[in-house]
This record gives C-alpha cells, structure tokens and sequence, in this order.
C-alpha cells in the first residue's frame, strides 16, 4: 500500500518527485520521503503524515541541475508511522525506498546488528540499504553489490537505490510488486509503482516483470531478468487518461475494489496473527478488563459488518453484545453502563452519526474503541484505541473492500477476546487461525466465476424486487447484498432472515420477485435450504449461492468448498458484490457515483 516514485534527468528534481508522489499518495499517506543525489551530495527529506508537510519540508530545497533521486509514500506496516520510519532509509553513502515486505529481514537484520551496523528504523525495508553496503565492501563495483543483496533478500519488492558511489546510477529489483520505468525524447527516465505519475512525463513504458533488476543511466537501462540473462525492455505506449490509468484497466473502481480485495486483505492480517495467537499491537494488554459488555454503532455498510460482529463476539468471545445503527442511537437515550466497550466502525472515519455516538460515549466515561479505514480520521482521534482497517483508498461510493476487512478485523478481533476470556480452546484458535489466513484465496475472484454472473445478470433487470436471504451470519451479508445493490442499480433490494419470510414477505412471492438465496454448507444448510424451497413452491425466481447442488433454483452460481463457514461468508460476498455490479452495468448506471449518495456523510 506504499508508493514509489524515481527520476533521473536535468529537470527540477525535486518538483517531479513531489508530484509523482501526489498521484501516489491514495496508497498510503502516514509519511513520505525523498532523497536525491546531486554532484555527489544527498539532500534528504521526510516527513510524518500527508504529502504537504513534505512539501513544506522541502521549501528551500533548489534542484535545478543533473541528479537522480527516489521518493515514496508509506502506509506502515512494520512499524510505526514515525519519521524514522519513512522511507528512503539511509546507509552511509546510500539511500533505498522500498514497497512490499521482505520475509526473511529479522534474519539479515540480527547478522547485521551483530557486526555492528546501527539501525535507525523498526521497518524491514532498512535492510536493504544495510546488506548493500556491505557487500560493497567486498564488491568491485555497486552493481554487483546490489545484485547480490537481491538475491539475499526474500519476500515481494519494489526497490530503488541509489548510492554516492555511482551518482548517475539508480539500481531498481521487483518481485511481486508493481513497478515501471518510462522515457521521453528529452533523455529523461521515471519510475513509479503505478502508471499515474507517469502520464503527461512519459511517452513509452517499461513494466518490469517478477525478478527483473538492474539499473539506468542518462543514456542506458540495463535490466537482467529472473534468470540473471540480460534482456531487452518492453516499451509499450502509455495513456494520456489518467482517471483510466488509476483504474488500471477495470470498468469501475468498485469492480477494481472487489479484485483487490485479496490483496487488502493479505494487509489487514499481516502481523497480526502467530500460529496459535492472534497480536493487535494496538490494543493495550489489559484492554479488555472489566469489559463485560460490547456496543457496536455504525450507519451503511459499516452496520452490516457490525451485525456480523455480533453473532461472533457472542459465539466464540461469550461477550453480550448488541448493534446499534448509529442515527437510532443518537437519539433515544441509551443506557450505557460502565462495563461496556463502545465500537464505532466506520471506513471514512468521518460519518456524522456515527461520530456523534462515539462522542455521546466519550461523555458517559466508556472505554472507546473505533475500527476505521482512515487514519487521523476524526474517529481515529477522538476513541481511546482504534485498528486500522487497511483496506486502502476506497473510491467506488459502495464499499467492498471496507467491508471484507472490517469483517476480517472482527473474526481476529472475536478470537482474540476469546484467547484472553479462554471461551475458546487454544485448539480452536489455532485452527481458527489456519482459516483466516485462507481468506485472502477465497475472496480472489475467478475469470469463470465474474463471466457466470455477466451472463446471469441479464436475466434481473426488471421484476418487482429483490430479497436477499441468509441465516445466522450470512443475514447480515444478505442485507449487505441488498443495499449494494439498491445503491447502484435503483432496483428495490430488501435483505430478510431465511426463516422470516413466512411471516409476512413470502406474500409478495412470484416469478418477478427475485430471490437472491446464501446456502453455506457449514452453518444451518438444511434449515435455509427448507426455506428457499418455501419460497421456490411459490414460483418466486430464485437464485441460489451454494457449494452444494441445488435443484429448486432457476439459477445456480455454485462457490468453492470451503472448511469454515466464515470461507463461505468471504466468497459469498464477492458473488453478490460482482452481481450487484454486472446488473447496474448492464443498466448503464455510473457505478462509482450513483445518483444521490456521497462517499462520506459527514452531515446528519
Ligand atoms: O464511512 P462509513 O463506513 O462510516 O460510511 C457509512 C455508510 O455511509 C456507508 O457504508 C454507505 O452505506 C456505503 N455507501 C455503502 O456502500
């Protein structure tokens, strides 16, 4: 979630970096930094928090001849965000700016520190710079020295490295994160993680492939591949739209949201799970004591995910805990007693409603906790403790990957409470751990999977409604399916307990009433499924999520087997997120924007 920007070239350094760094920032805004290497002098710079404290940092800094220099935005994961922590990390003549994570940097670090090299930082990304200057020690040249060091070092990258003693060099590796070099008649050269900084600078693009590394000159880019055979660059043309560029190729950013969910996911887990115990640094040791109560209070779809905390706050931590939409809570007068830990959940950080009943909270004297997506959000300020969501800048005004992981932090969240109240065996943790660590497969979205709901989705563009039905945990992502849906399509989408129905809404049954029904194999199967076949009896048009075979439906869309019914949950979600997607699309809506909503709704 890091961004990386490079420029060798004539032209004001500083400025560039600066602006390619604006483009980036989106990715990860906790700090940023740049280095740059003029006639044989580093001028370096840092600064915690938004791009404009660089910028004013950096005000008297003049760049106007030859000079190469790095620069990233950094979204922390190892670590803290401090400015120590800011990349470029410093060696003693070089500076490295790195995105990804390297697995094996305890190891390299513990060798480095015993023959006595300083460390300024708590990243892993500082061992780059560290191991490099050693093996230019014993190397005949900076390249070899950086070759070497990437072959030591394991784990996904994007590296830049520049160093005093090859000044008109900047050395680069990738492997499993994004990044590419781009050129223009004027003999410049720019690197970034993603396209955006590049347009407007660049007319040709290299994208580097896993394993590339190298290095360019004024007037040469030399890149080896994964094999250590030299090759040729790609140049391919770059676009000149940026708003296409930053959707890197998908429709919508919602569409590319839903794809990222993966990879966001993989974020909100890292360092905070071991083998057997699920660690938030953020928590304090003895958060929980005297906590004999949870209140959770959200609006939207942060709600939804609050509802699916619930029923596992209850089910593994044995903990009362109850939901409140925040609006409602505002204003009926609310019994809060002391013993009870008030959560917010929000992935602006920013909604009115949902601020002001953690305000209301604050005042009766509750320990506060808030689960957010934005960090110095208003709501990041004001709780006592709050956990990062890390699910990126979310654009696409219907959340997805807020969701997945508000609900990813929830499940760690529950199991954790359950480790320290022992309502859980250490077992079951474990085990319990195994499958949170398989989310990230099970919300990666598969090509026949996206193409069955394209071609289904035609099949529910008019009709009379939609009910979204599950049981257990999967109602509240039957209502989170409804009100995707209703956002961006219009369609009327309601979300409904498979067991209620009968009490009233099976009335409204029919073949233009359209059912959207979840049947995970592990929680209640048999009592949903005599639910559907309720509504099936009545020719309501079905269409069923299920692993398992289910011949009462007109439509089957049949997910993977999974071992845990939260698996289930996970992929699930995706179905009716690319559903809810395929159908406003082929209604020829503006899925990013839709009518009448906001992304963040900071009035009441
Ligand atoms: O930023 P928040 O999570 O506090 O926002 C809450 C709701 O406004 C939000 O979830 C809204 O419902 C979304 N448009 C749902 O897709």
């Amino acid at each position: 979630m890091c961004g990386i920007v490079g420029y060798l070239g004539r032209k004001n350094t500083k400025k560039i970096l600066l602006n390619g760094l604006k483009e980036l920032e989106y990715r990860g805004y906790d700090s940023a930094g740049i280095a740059v290497l003029s006639h044989g002098e580093f001028s370096s710079f840092k600064a915690v928090g938004k791009l404009v404290n660089l910028e004013a940092k950096t005000k008297g800094f003049v760049t106007n001849k030859f000079a190469i220099g790095i620069g990233h935005t950094r979204w922390a994961t190892h670590g803290k965000p401090t400015e120590l922590n800011a990349h470029p990390h410093a060696g003693h003549n070089s500076y490295v700016v790195h995105n990804g994570i390297i697995e094996n940097y305890a190891q390299l670090k513990k060798e480095l520190l015993h023959e006595g090299v300083v460390f300024l930082s708590q990243t892993d990304s500082e061992v780059i710079v560290h191991q490099f200057e050693k093996n230019l020690q014993y190397s005949t040249n900076a390249f070899k020295a950086f070759k070497k060091t990437i072959s030591e070092i394991k784990g996904a990258y994007a590296i830049l490295l520049i160093t005093k003693s090859e000044d008109k060099k900047i050395f680069f590796a990738k492997n499993g994160s994004p990044m590419l070099v781009g050129i223009n008649e004027e003999n410049e050269k720019y690197f970034a993680s993603s396209d955006t900084p590049l347009i407007g600078q660049c007319s040709e693009v290299n994208y580097f492939e896993d394993g590339d590394y190298g290095y360019i000159t004024p007037n040469e880019l030399i890149i080896y591949d994964k094999n250590a055979n030299k090759r040729e660059p790609h140049f391919t043309k770059l676009s000149t739209n940026k708003l296409s560029a930053q959707k890197d190729g998908y429709r919508f950013f919602m569409e590319k949201e839903i794809y990222e969910q993966s990879s966001v996911i993989i974020d909100t887990l890292l360092g905070r799970l071991s083998e057997d115990r699920i660690i938030f640094d953020e928590l304090d040791k003895n958060f929980f004591d005297g906590i004999n109560e949870i209140k959770l209070c959200a609006c939207g779809t942060s709600y939804h995910s609050a509802l699916t905390a619930s029923y596992m706050f209850e089910r593994y931590s044995k903990i009362k805990t109850s939901v409140e939409v925040a609006s409602e809570f505002r204003y009926r007068s609310p019994i809060m007693s002391k013993n009870m830990l008030f959560v917010v959940i929000s992935q602006s950080g920013e909604t009115a409603d949902t601020l002001e009943t953690l305000k209301m909270a604050k005042k009766a004297g509750l320990k506060t906790l808030a689960i957010c997506n934005v960090d110095n959000s208003s709501m990041v300020r004001i709780a006592d403790t709050f956990i990062l969501t890390r699910a990126g800048i979310e654009k696409g005004v219907a959340s997805t990957k807020a969701f997945a992981t508000q609900v990813t932090v929830f499940w760690m969240l529950s199991l954790q409470v359950a480790q320290i109240k022992k309502s859980l065996s250490s077992k079951e943790i474990q085990k319990q751990i195994k499958y949170l660590r398989a989310i990230p497969a099970s919300v990666h979205v598969e090509d026949a999977l996206h193409e069955k709901i394209k071609r289904l989705s035609k099949r529910y563009l008019n009709g009379h409604g939609f009910f979204f039905i599950g049981r257990d945990i999967f109602f509240p992502l039957a209502l989170e399916g409804a009100l995707k849906l209703k956002e961006i399509s219009y369609l009327h989408a309601e979300g409904y307990p498979s067991g209620e129905m009968k009490h009233g809404p099976i009335a409204l049954a029919d073949p233009e009433l359209f059912t959207i029904a979840l049947l995970p194999q592990h929680l209640l199967y048999e009592k949903a499924k005599s639910n559907v076949e309720e509504l099936s009896a009545r020719d309501s048009t079905i269409c069923a999520i299920s692993p398992l075979e289910f011949d009462k439906a007109d439509d089957f869309i049949q997910t993977k087997e999974h071992g845990h019914y939260m698996l289930e949950f996970f992929e699930m979600m995706v179905v009716v997120q690319l559903l809810s997607l395929e159908i406003s699309i082929r209604l020829g809506n503006d899925v990013d924007m839709p009518r009448n909503l906001a992304k963040s709704v900071t009035v009441e």
